[in-house]
């Protein structure tokens, strides 16, 4: 496939791409779609040909399942069965969260293909709110959409980055501009608990953890059964550069060799830190100049990843964020970012 084609959709002139999208989508092809989140590389989720083309275009293992989008409420019973003992707190949540970024596990529809469960027997399912990606999901209907990037790397959170990540390999990427929440979804797993309904948090999202509280008890990820894993896609490596990438304590405690190029990943880019003096950085990226605010480095940062890991650096040090609200995910990817690669 030689030619991928960019559509823009500005807004409040969206129409022309959403009609292109919809047509390529039931015609069987992938599209590149913006969402909230990051851009999301969309298939029919009832289409096994497209669904195998988007494994086949992300180089992705078949054994991680895919997140289905519903641009309406009512198409969560065609994705999902949802049992007695949790349709309330289901409610609840859909009616506090959607559209937005958060991702339910539930029990499947046994419509719902096994591509798109990896043969397990819950489905993950969320409304996106994007008004492109909702209008497409309500044309065409359900539609599976992992992040648009080659498995394992950065999340794509603007049409220029899916470009690099997909260009030649898919037919078409709407460009919807960047991405408002720029981290991926909160994925909690739905259970009806003993005394009220607990959530185990599948993958750390803008959706945060003080937020669930008050719908129920939200438990620590790991596995749901001894041999299934919750989140299976969630490889410890997830979300690399192909740079080396480190997340240290204290850059001032960082041991510098000679001869090896820096990229900085800073979050406030306060001098008072002491990293800019401890180095003469070959490149710098701040996550959010001045004070510092947490969703504005969550925007940020798959971007200020990606340009580090074009600069040409040898090694980029990444320094934590605060670790409250949208701050867990963020230190979620730098960790997985940081992980070793098998
Ligand atoms: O914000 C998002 O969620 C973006 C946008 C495009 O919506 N999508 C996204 O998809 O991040 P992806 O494929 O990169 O991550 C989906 C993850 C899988 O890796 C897996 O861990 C989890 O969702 N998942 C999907 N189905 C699951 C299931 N049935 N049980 C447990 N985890 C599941
Ligand atoms: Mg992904």
């Amino acid at each position: 496939m030689p030619i991928t084609q960019v559509i823009d959709a500005p807004l409040d002139e969206e129409r022309e791409a959403i009609t292109a999208a919809a047509e390529a989508l039931r015609n069987g092809e992938v599209v590149a779609i913006p969402t909230e989140t990051v851009y999301g590389l969309a298939a029919d989720a009832f289409d096994e040909v497209a669904l195998a083309k988007v494994f086949e275009v992300k180089e992705r293992p078949t054994l991680d399942p895919l997140i289905v989008h519903i641009g309406i409420k009512k198409d969560l019973n065609s994705v999902a069965t949802i049992p007695d003992d949790i349709r309330e707190v289901v409610k609840e949540l859909t009616t506090e969260f959607w559209p937005g970024p958060l991702t339910l596990v539930l029990p499947r529809n046994p419509a719902i293909p096994d591509l798109v469960t990896s043969g397990l027997d819950t489905v993950a399912v969320r409304m996106p709110n994007h008004s492109v990606m909702k209008a497409i999901c309500k044309e065409v209907g359900p539609l599976a959409a992992p992040s648009a990037n080659r498995f394992g790397r950065i999340s794509p959170t603007s049409a220029s980055a899916v470009l690099d990540e997909l260009e030649g390999r898919i037919p078409l990427i709407i460009d919807g501009g960047a991405c408002h929440n720029g981290v991926e979804s909160t994925i909690i797993h739905v259970e009806a608990g003993e005394k009220r309904p607990q959530f185990r948090l599948l993958r750390a999202g803008p959706v945060t953890k003080e937020e669930l509280q008050k719908f129920g008890k939200v438990i620590k990820s790991g596995r749901v059964t001894d041999e299934k894993l919750a989140a299976p896609g969630q490889l410890p490596s997830h979300y690399s550069p192909e740079t080396k990438f480190v997340l240290v304590e204290d850059i001032k405690n960082f041991v510098f060799e000679d001869g090896v190029k820096y990229g900085l990943l800073a979050y406030k880019g306060n001098a008072k830190e002491g990293y800019v003096d401890a180095h003469e950085w070959d490149a710098v990226e701040i996550l959010s100049p001045g004070k510092g605010k947490l969703t504005e480095a969550a925007v940020r940062l798959f971007y200020s990843m990606r340009q580090l890991d074009a600069s040409g650096v040898d090694v980029i040090v990444a320094e934590p964020v605060s670790e409250t609200g949208i701050g867990v995910a963020i230190m979620d990817r730098l960790r997985r970012a940081a992980a070793e690669k098998d």
